[in-house]
């Protein structure tokens, strides 16, 4: 996962740079490097691998400087290797950036690029920013202009650290949407930037953090912030505790609220290595999965307990859709006592957080035990659910801290959105047009989820309105009923409300009975196929007194007039859809359980991980 690290001062900036890098180390990357302005000129070492072959190029090549740029990269466009690893240069030398997010319009940004003249020095998206930088630094206009100009060309979210060897005394940092944070550190006489605050805690704890569409500008004594637009800003100065877990929570009150924030950063990491954009396909390595398998494969049942299983039927329906083999979705804890028909034939697909939940785990070995084979998505590194499975996906995640899920649940929405591609290909069921539009729509979800993120306060608006609910009732349909499973999940476990979910079509067939004033109905209801079919359930629980809360698309007025409260998204793909629903419902729980006074991070009677049957 990348991470950036910054320096100026009277200081030696390389190890300064190692050391903070060393710091964001357990976030997982692929290569790594750092700049230095040196005599007046950028110095580069880059390497792919771990932090030791940086430090070992560094010491075979030392560079010394007052300022300097650092970053670990894991690979989104471009293998990871030297020439891809960040800081990348501009053709004129004297510009240099590292960069976080993915540049949605790349393509085209570099073929116009090129159609200028511009040589390309690495397969990224992120080295497209210098050059659009460069091209608008020149005639009046500074390394600040030019950053700002470019930054007007670009579509996504991104965190980015720049410098210029003509502007010696400055960094330009900017963030864009939620490609994770960018915090800057004050020091005496210096100044730190970094993408996370443990990489400059050592040195200092009066930090700012940068809001989206802000840009700040370090000299050795101090920072200017800036809007995109030019205004100056005056930034809220935050002192980080020394408690090293209120360290670790940065800005936010609870992990789940930053782990909420997190899942810019995790869904594009999520994406990295496994995406080829330029040519429309996916790659999963860790699957170990051949084309010979794929056509044989008769039936997937996915296996897991609680939020990983609300994936799991998701995950049901894209794999029926795109691959067209059937899949079952079983709750662990019960298939492995039900004696389950599965063959060699059989993929047993687990999926797992911790990786270490008794239920999945024993439900892995009794489908070993029966002769399938069996395929995990895990986040915990090294766990048993990992080195049980013939093949695995790994979550790209990092540490997820709060009892309440939420990266580690829209992390594997994106693995089966890959996986049903990948096996559609490999099966032939997914036309190679489709699958380019498949593939394609990928690069647009960090930033949708990012968009979510930034209507928070209207989330937590409704959220003081109705903390004092006793009941709720959450429906969905189709891709997004799951996400009625998820939203209610995710209020019951962490405020204590008694929050049922229905697929919509049910309400008929029983729980409409319980709807009046006092049973609140919360509707997901984006524009997908079953939207005309969400606004009439909508319409009959208004018609029964319900308080109505809709997810609705931006724009949507016909869903929007029958509701008491909205949770707006942005239009999106629908089979991508669940991975932005579920983000206001995550917000709404997490505002509720905070405004009820409630202990979030660890609510009564759970854990984490749940290693009891
Ligand atoms: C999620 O918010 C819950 N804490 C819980 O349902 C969890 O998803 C379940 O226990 C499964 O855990 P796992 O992903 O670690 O296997």
């Amino acid at each position: 996962m990348c991470g950036i690290v910054g320096y100026i001062g009277d200081r030696d900036a390389t190890p300064i740079i190692l050391n903070g890098l060393k710091r964001l180390e357990y976030r997982g990357y692929d290569s790594a490097g750092l700049a230095v302005i040196q005599d007046g000129k950028i110095e580069i070492r880059r390497d792919a691998g771990k932090l030791a072959q940086l430090s070992t190029l560094v010491n075979d090549q030392p560079v010394c400087g007052h300022i300097g740029i650092g970053h670990t990269r894991w690979a989104t466009h471009g293998a990871p290797s030297a020439r891809n690893a960040h800081p990348h240069l501009g053709t004129t030398g004297k510009v240099v950036v590292v960069h976080n997010g993915i540049v949605e319009n790349f393509l085209e940004l570099r073929e116009e690029l090129a159609d200028e003249g511009v040589a390309f020095n690495s397969d990224t998206d992120s080295e497209i920013l210098v050059h659009l930088i460069e091209r608008y630094i020149g005639g009046g206009n500074g390394l600040v202009e030019g950053v700002r100009l470019a930054l007007k060309d670009i579509k996504g979210a991104h965190g980015l650290v720049v410098m210029s060897s003509d502007e010696p005394d400055k960094i330009v940092a900017a963030r864009i949407g939620n490609a994770g944070g960018v915090v800057v550190g004050f020091g005496e006489g210096e100044m730190f930037i970094a993408s996370d605050v443990p990489a400059i805690l050592e040195h200092t704890r009066k930090t700012i953090f940068l809001e989206s569409s802000q840009m700040a500008v370090l000299k050795k004594d101090g920072v200017a912030v800036q809007t995109l637009d030019g205004k100056r800003v005056e930034s809220p100065i935050h002192s980080i505790s020394w408690d090293p877990v209120a360290a670790e929570k940065g800005e936010y009150r609870h992990f789940m609220q930053k782990e909420i924030h997190e899942q810019v950063r995790a869904l594009t990491d999520t994406l990295a290595g496994r995406v080829d954009f330029e040519k429309g396909q996916i790659r999963l390595p860790e699957l170990n999965l051949t084309p010979e398998f794929s056509k044989r494969v008769e039936k997937i049942i996915i296996t897991a307990c609680g939020t990983a299983a609300h994936a799991g039927m998701v995950g049901k329906t894209l794999i029926e859709r795109i691959a067209r083999i059937p899949v079952e979705v079983d709750i662990a804890s019960e298939f492995r006592y039900r004696e389950p028909l599965v063959n060699e034939n059989t993929v047993v697909l687990a999926i797992s957080q911790s990786g270490e939940t008794a239920d999945t785990l024993a439900a892995m070995e009794e489908a070993r035990h029966r002769g399938a084979v069996v395929w995990s998505i895990v986040n915990a590194i090294g766990s048993q659910a990992m080195r049980l499975a013939d093949g695995q996906i790994s979550m790209q995640t990092g540490p997820e801290i709060g009892v309440a899920s939420t990266k580690a649940f829209t992390a594997p929405l994106v693995d089966l959105y890959m996986l049903a591609v990948l096996l559609g290909e490999l099966r032939g069921t997914l036309p190679a047009e489709e699958r380019r539009k498949l593939v394609s729509d990928l690069r647009l979800i960090p930033d949708l989820v990012g968009k979510c993120l930034n209507r928070e306060k209207e989330v937590q608006q409704v959220a003081r309105a109705m903390k004092d609910v006793k009941n709720m009732l959450y429906l969905g349909r189709g891709i997004n009923m799951p996400i009625a499973y998820e939203g209610a999940l995710k209020l019951k476990e962490i405020s204590y409300i008694h929050a049922e979910a229905y697929p919509a079509g049910e309400m008929k067939h029983g729980p409409i009975a319980l709807v009046d004033q006092d049973m609140p109905v919360l509707a997901i209801a984006p524009r997908d196929p079953w939207y005309e079919k969400m606004l009439s359930q909508i319409e009959q629980a208004k018609a029964r007194g319900g308080n109505v809360l809709v997810v609705s698309t931006e724009g949507d007025e016909r869903a929007t007039k029958l509701a008491d409260h909205t949770f707006w998204v942005t239009e999106t793909p629908w089979m991508l859809s669940p991975v932005i629903t579920v983000v206001p419902l995550q917000l709404f729980a997490y505002h509720i359980a905070s405004y009820r006074g409630l202990d979030v991070d660890q609510p009564r009677n759970l854990a984490k991980s749940v290693t009891v049957e």
